[in-house]
């Protein structure tokens, strides 16, 4: 049984697979009912727009059927056991996609569970996500040889699953960007997580713009994730690390600029970067719904 948990629960040549695959699929246009008659439960205990809609019409699309399940509709952690809720489903679905608050209950589910988990983002990472952000960069580039990867802010579930990723020598190179601070909050994140910080071939920074001048892919994410309480101090030291016009002149000129969303154009990034010529966030978007449908089949 396959789950999709983590990035580095996997070897580089099953994530060049996937991405391939769905590249592949997303151009021939061929769902074959792969998942024909499959169930996939989703379960949600955060808000998502993307996920959400992404994996309802990938179980579709291939012929299965989806059944969502919002937190606030189980009895999950109010009357029932995650174990007992991870048992209970396995007797209906053939997969759970799983969006917690806590990445603890998502392996607590797994652990239980007689059927696949995929981690649709939990508060340690966002391995979806990933996989769609690589899709979109091997799309525009062709490869991801060489691609130098820039995230700028907090280290985030999204950077996490990127980190991840760049260590599997996927061929791109990864450096973030962001203040002293958040560097200090992420290592005391996963110690209180009993998560080891594997910082690998990625380097941890405080921001030079002049050193931006290889940069293919700028990449953020909001500077307040789901649950977190938004703090003028922590705005005021993130100022400079949101992604401008003068930021992304900073880059090569065919430098993309990617976010996983939703986005504060208020914030992490300007209006007219994320609605410019080198924003590739609706690409990004599109290919959840492709990479969504690999890892299902991943899984099954
Ligand atoms: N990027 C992403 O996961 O978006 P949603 O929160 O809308 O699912
Ligand atoms: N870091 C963000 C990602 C949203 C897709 C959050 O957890 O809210």
């Amino acid at each position: 049984m396959k789950n999709f948990i983590n990035i580095n629960d996997f070897s580089e040549k099953e994530i060049n697979q996937i991405i391939d695959a769905a590249i592949e699929r997303k151009n021939s246009h061929s769902n074959d009912s792969l998942a024909k008659n499959k169930v996939l439960a989703l379960i949600f205990e955060k808000d998502s727009t993307r996920t959400r809609i992404s994996f309802d019409l990938a179980i579709k699309q291939l012929g299965g059927i989806a059944i969502m399940l919002d937190k606030d509709s189980l009895h999950l952690g109010k009357r029932e056991t995650i174990a007992d809720t991870a048992r209970t489903i396995s007797q209906y679905a053939d997969i759970i996609m799983m969006r917690s608050n806590s990445h603890k209950t998502l392996v607590e589910l797994a652990d239980y569970a007689s059927i696949p988990v995929i981690n649709g983002l939990s508060d340690l990472s966002h391995p979806c996500q990933t996989i769609a952000t690589l899709m979109t960069i091997k799309e525009a580039k062709g490869s991801l040889n060489n691609i130098n990867i820039a995230w700028f802010g907090p280290i985030s579930n999204v950077a996490q699953s990127l980190m991840d990723a760049a260590n599997l020598n996927l061929g791109f190179n990864l450096s973030i960007y962001c203040p002293k601070y958040y560097q200090n909050a992420y290592f005391a994140k996963l110690k209180d997580m009993n998560e080891s910080a594997v910082l690998g071939k990625v380097t941890v920074n405080e921001l030079v713009p002049e050193k931006m001048q290889d940069v293919d892919v700028i990449y953020t994410d909001t500077w307040f994730s789901m649950g977190d309480i938004e703090d003028s101090a922590k705005i005021e030291m993130l100022t400079e690390f949101s992604v401008n016009s003068t930021m992304m002149s900073k880059a090569k000129a065919d430098c993309m600029f990617m976010h996983c969303l939703p986005a504060n154009r208020a914030q992490e990034v300007s209006a007219e970067v994320i609605d410019g010529a080198r924003s590739y966030v609706w690409q990004e978007a599109q290919n959840r719904l492709h990479v969504q449908k690999e890892i299902i089949l991943n899984c099954l």
